[in-house]
C-alpha cells in the first residue's frame, strides 16, 4: 500500500514536473530582447548565484525572485513556467476582451554558459516591473466580473494581494502567475482575494464584495463538503482585518454558514468566533 501510494506520488511529480517544463520555445515573442541579453550575459555570474540559492528547500514566499542594480526595471524569477501562466491569463485577456485585467511582459533567458536543456537550473524569466499604487479607490463589481473570468476560464486561483498590483489607470496587473492552475480551486481563487492581507474595507466597494461572496456562495453550493475549508479561510481573513467593514457583510457570511456549514457545533463555533470579532471591533 505505501509502496503503491510512493509510486503515485513520484509519478505525479514527474508528470507536474514534465508538464510545467514544456514552454513552447518555437514562439519568438517569448525570448528577452537583445539589449536585455546583452545585459543579463555580462552579469550570468550574479544569475547562476542565484540559481544555485534555489537548490535549499525554499523559505520564503519570495524566493526565486530578484532585482538588481544592473538591470533597474525588471525582475529575475526562478521558474519557467511562469511564461505559460502568463500565456494562459493574456489568452484569457484577449478572448474575453478584459480590459480592466493585464500582465507584465515576460522572458525566457537561456543562462549564458549552462546547457541548451529545458530546465529550470538553465533559463530563467525576466519580468516588467510593475509599479502599482496604494491609495485608489476600491475594487468595483467590474473587476470582481473579470476575475472572475480570469478564475473560471483558466483556473487561475493564487490573486492574493501580494500578486496583483493596482494601476494608476484602473487596471489590475496579474505580477505572479507562476503555476497555480487547478480547476478543483475555483473557490480559493476567491476566497484568497479577501485575505488575509487584503484590507477589506478599503479594497472592495460593497457590490464588488457582494459579487464576491456570491460567487464563494455558488461554489459552495456546488462543493458543499468544502464549506469547512473555505470558513477557515474566510475567518483567517476577517480575523486579520484592521477595522470593522463599512457595511455589515457579516449578514452574508451567516447566510453561508446556515446553508453550508455540515454540523451545528462547527455552526456555533463559527459564530462564536464571529461575535468576538464584532467585539473586537466595537
Ligand atoms: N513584475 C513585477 N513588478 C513589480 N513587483 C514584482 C513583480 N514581480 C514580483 N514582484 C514583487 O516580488 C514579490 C514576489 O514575486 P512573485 O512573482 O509573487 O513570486 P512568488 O512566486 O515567489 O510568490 C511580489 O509580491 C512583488 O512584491
Ligand atoms: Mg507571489
Amino acid at each position: 500500500m505505501k509502496l503503491a501510494r510512493y509510486i503515485l506520488c513520484l509519478s505525479m511529480m514527474i508528470l507536474t514536473s514534465g508538464y510545467s517544463l514544456s514552454v513552447d520555445l518555437s514562439d519568438k515573442s517569448i525570448w528577452v530582447p537583445e539589449h536585455i541579453k546583452a545585459v543579463l550575459d555580462a552579469h550570468s555570474h550574479a544569475i547562476i548565484n542565484s540559481i544555485d540559492s534555489m537548490r535549499v528547500p525554499r523559505k520564503k514566499y519570495n524566493d526565486g525572485v530578484w532585482q538588481f542594480d544592473w538591470l533597474p526595471g525588471y525582475y529575475i524569477k526562478y521558474g519557467i513556467e511562469r511564461i505559460n501562466g502568463r500565456k494562459k491569463i493574456k489568452k484569457c485577456i484577449e478572448r474575453y476582451q478584459l480590459d480592466l485585467i493585464t500582465v507584465p511582459q515576460k522572458w525566457l533567458y537561456h543562462i549564458k554558459g549552462r546547457p541548451h536543456t529545458l530546465s529550470n537550473d538553465n533559463y530563467i524569466v525576466i519580468a516588467q516591473e510593475i509599479i502599482g499604487e496604494s491609495d485608489l479607490p476600491p475594487l468595483t463589481i467590474n473587476h470582481m466580473k473579470q476575475f472572475s473570468t480570469i478564475i473560471e476560464k483558466t483556473a487561475y486561483y493564487d490573486l492574493r494581494y501580494s500578486n496583483y498590483k493596482r494601476c494608476k489607470d484602473g487596471t489590475i496587473c496579474l505580477i505572479d502567475t507562476e503555476g497555480c492552475f487547478n480547476k478543483q480551486k475555483a473557490a480559493v481563487g476567491y476566497l484568497k482575494l479577501i485575505g488575509p492581507g487584503t484590507d477589506i474595507q478599503k479594497t472592495f466597494t460593497r457590490e464588488a464584495l457582494e459579487y464576491l461572496f456570491s460567487k464563494i456562495y455558488d461554489w459552495l453550493e456546488y462543493y458543499p463538503e468544502r464549506a469547512p475549508s473555505a470558513f477557515a479561510r474566510l475567518n483567517k481573513g476577517f480575523e486579520a482585518q484592521p477595522q470593522c467593514s463599512g457595511w455589515d457583510y457579516q449578514p452574508y457570511c451567516y447566510k453561508l454558514l446556515h446553508k453550508f456549514t455540515p454540523t451545528k457545533k462547527e455552526l456555533r463555533q463559527a459564530q462564536e468566533k464571529i461575535k468576538r470579532y464584532k467585539k473586537r471591533w466595537g
